[in-house]
């Protein structure tokens, strides 16, 4: 076998031809392999990629006409902006008893900060029973179905890396509990990986490229290319819950955001996002933001610090919108973002150290410094191909516990104790007594189930204790 001419040329003619000196030294099947993947590359689009991403970064300029984002306050009450969160909630279980709702998890990323050994859905994250994460999510969409009398169909994106274990464990569960054609599993793209200094695309072996998954904003095109998108169409799914994998806490069908994003006045129906108040100028979160007309998220590194800084006259933050990364967007706009030009979602570079060969020598190379860039892209920079998006505000201890970390900050712990916080505000609103400490931190540790209640309301159903001990740790 041989590299087909072709392809060879198109490498040559994007400075990209070192990825073939080793071939001399591969066996047909090493080299199918490498031709595979240099075959689905886009190569008449890379000088530019490289140019604009790689070795050189793309320049971030704050439009004049930046104001921060409005939203729908989790109180639809209050005096800043009251709505009719009845009328919103029927909407959205509307949409759900009517089968229009599928869930979606990305589960593609490597997880390196957490640095466990195997896909991050499989982690252990229920704060009493040990539960994996993919397995607290199967159970909200479960019992989700089971309130509103239509099966949610569930979507797990994963990346080839992680695909088969990820589909493997699913099996040895049983799917825990929900129909195996309810839920269905597509592996996202990945990107090569670049040298900073020459663009030239690295190799880990004689006959892999260096490549990551394409970021959470390869879901969009995941969920098309993969027929993800035409499925739920024959199914009659309008509109898709979208939430990442590290959050144990997410509410994955919530009928109030679905019923903004469907119905409110302001919103297209296209893309919609939950919002989390900051919790001091200086957190490293991305920021709803309106530039131009048009609702977006900014990073906080590209965010200028003292308009991160500005209050309003009662102090409060004037940006104070963070990203949770949880958003609802309808079929239809997947399609739109999928097949309008106008549409391409930028990417985002970051400079890494990433072990390659030296393609001449064929030697391994363990950097000590960084020496590449990865590219991703990114969910929310799709906002802005929406007409008009709307933001509901959230909590984190309603909403927001993600595992990111081994410890510290969003690590398995703080999410224990955020768990444990929204079980018991849930339990105290229903007349059980929680023991609590001198700092009025809930003093136990308590799990309650999406079998048992999807939200605090639900909880009145229940077969509840008169009051949780010191230091019991219950699941419910
Ligand atoms: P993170 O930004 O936390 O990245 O992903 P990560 O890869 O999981 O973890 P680190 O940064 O290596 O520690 C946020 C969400 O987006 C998904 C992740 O699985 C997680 O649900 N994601 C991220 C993808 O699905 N694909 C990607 O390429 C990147």
């Amino acid at each position: 076998m041989a590299v087909p001419e072709p392809l060879r040329q198109s490498l040559v003619a994007a400075g990209q031809d070192n990825v073939l000196s080793q071939v001399n030294t591969l066996n047909d099947a090493k080299l199918s392999l490498l031709v595979e993947q240099l075959e689905k590359l886009d190569l008449s689009a890379m000088k530019s990629l490289i140019d604009t991403y790689v070795t050189s970064a793309p320049a971030f300029s704050m439009s004049s006409d930046t104001k921060p984002a409005i939203y729908y306050p989790a109180d639809a009450t209050s005096t800043v902006r009251s709505y009719d969160a009845a009328k919103y909630i029927a909407a959205g279980e509307d949409l759900l008893r009517a089968g229009k709702v599928a869930c979606f998890t990305v589960a593609g990323g490597q997880g390196s900060r957490l640095g466990y050994d195997g896909p991050k859905g499989c982690y252990p994250a229920g704060a009493v029973t040990g539960k994996p994460l993919f397995q607290l999510f199967a159970e909200g969409i479960k019992a989700t179905g089971n309130k509103y009398g239509t099966p949610v169909p569930w979507l797990v994106m994963t990346s080839p890396l992680n695909h088969e274990a990820t589909v493997g464990f699913f099996k040895e569960h049983s799917h825990f509990g929900l129909d195996a054609n309810n839920v269905m599993f597509f592996p996202q793209g990945t990107m090569p990986s670049f040298d900073l200094a020459t663009g030239k695309m690295l190799m880990s072996d004689a006959y892999t490229l260096a490549a990551s998954p394409d970021g959470h904003g390869g879901s969009l095109k995941a969920l098309y290319t993969s027929g993800a998108i035409a499925t739920l169409k024959e199914r009659g799914v309008e509109h898709i819950s979208y939430f990442q994998v590290d959050n144990p806490l997410v509410r994955v069908a919530d009928p109030l955001f679905l019923g903004l994003h469907a119905s409110a006045p302001d919103s297209s129906g296209q893309m919609s996002s939950k919002m989390l108040p900051k919790a001091y100028a200086e957190e490293k979160v991305g920021l709803f933001a309106e530039i131009d007309g048009r609702t977006q998220v900014v990073e906080y590194s590209d965010m200028p610090m003292e308009l991160q800084r500005e209050t309003n006259a009662d102090g409060s933050l004037r940006f104070l919108a963070g990203n949770p990364a949880i958003h609802a967007f309808s079929v239809e706009f997947v399609e739109k973002v999928n097949t309008d030009p106008a549409c391409t979602l930028p990417y985002h570079r970051a400079v890494k150290k990433i072990a390659h060969i030296n393609t001449e020598t064929g030697e391994a190379v363990t950097p000590a410094e960084p020496n590449g860039v990865k590219l991703e892209r990114f969910v929310f920079d799709a906002m802005p191909f929406a007409e008009r998006s709307i933001i509901l505000e959230t909590s984190r201890v309603q909403e927001f516990a993600p595992i990111k970390n081994a410890s510290g900050i969003d690590s398995a712990e703080s999410s224990r104790e955020l768990q444990t916080e929204r079980a018991a505000i849930w339990l105290e609103a229903a007349g059980v007594a929680v023991p609590r400490d001198g700092h009025a931190k809930a003093d136990c540790v308590l799990e309650i189930g999406a079998m048992t209640a999807l939200d605090a309301g639900d909880l009145a159903k229940a077969d509840l204790p008169k009051a949780i001990e010191r230091g019991q740790k219950l699941s419910l």
